[in-house]
């Protein structure tokens, strides 16, 4: 069902500090600062070859990411991002597994303009997965 690794998010304590490790001491081409209000992130995104990583840095109070960080103030992998075709149908058939999806259980546009949805990590080996149809 899963296709290609979309991205990886990393979030991290410091968001200038990592965009320059990623473009200076790891050479990696990175985008300005970018701030997503609605998702209370701001991210940069460190385009590789075959994948992207995504760092995450808490935007605003109710950030989704700000007690992750707070558990791991140095920084982490948050999640991993696989993209799907049909996003409807990979939830339905999830469901019926008896895997959790979180929030209200449908489909919610993401951090890319694309439909996406999370599972829950305890169904997934300890790490949050997020489906993108794409
Ligand atoms: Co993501």
């Amino acid at each position: 069902m899963i296709g290609p690794l979309n991205h990886v998010a990393i979030v991290v304590p410091d968001l200038d500090a990592a965009a320059r490790l990623y473009r200076c001491e790891l050479g990696a081409q990175v985008s300005d600062k970018v701030e997503l209000p609605e998702h209370g992130v701001t991210t940069v995104f460190v385009h590789l070859a075959n994948t992207k990583i995504e760092l995450l840095h808490p935007l605003g109070q109710d950030s989704p990411v700000r007690r992750f960080l707070d558990r791991n103030p140095d920084g982490g992998v948050h999640h991993l991002c696989y993209e799907v075709e049909d996003i409807g149908e990979s939830s339905r058939r999830l469901e019926q597994m008896g895997m959790r999806v979180l929030g209200n259980g449908k489909p919610r546009i993401g951090a890319h303009g694309k439909p996406v949805l999370f599972l829950h990590p305890k169904d997934t080996l300890g790490v949050l997965i997020e489906l993108e149809q794409v």
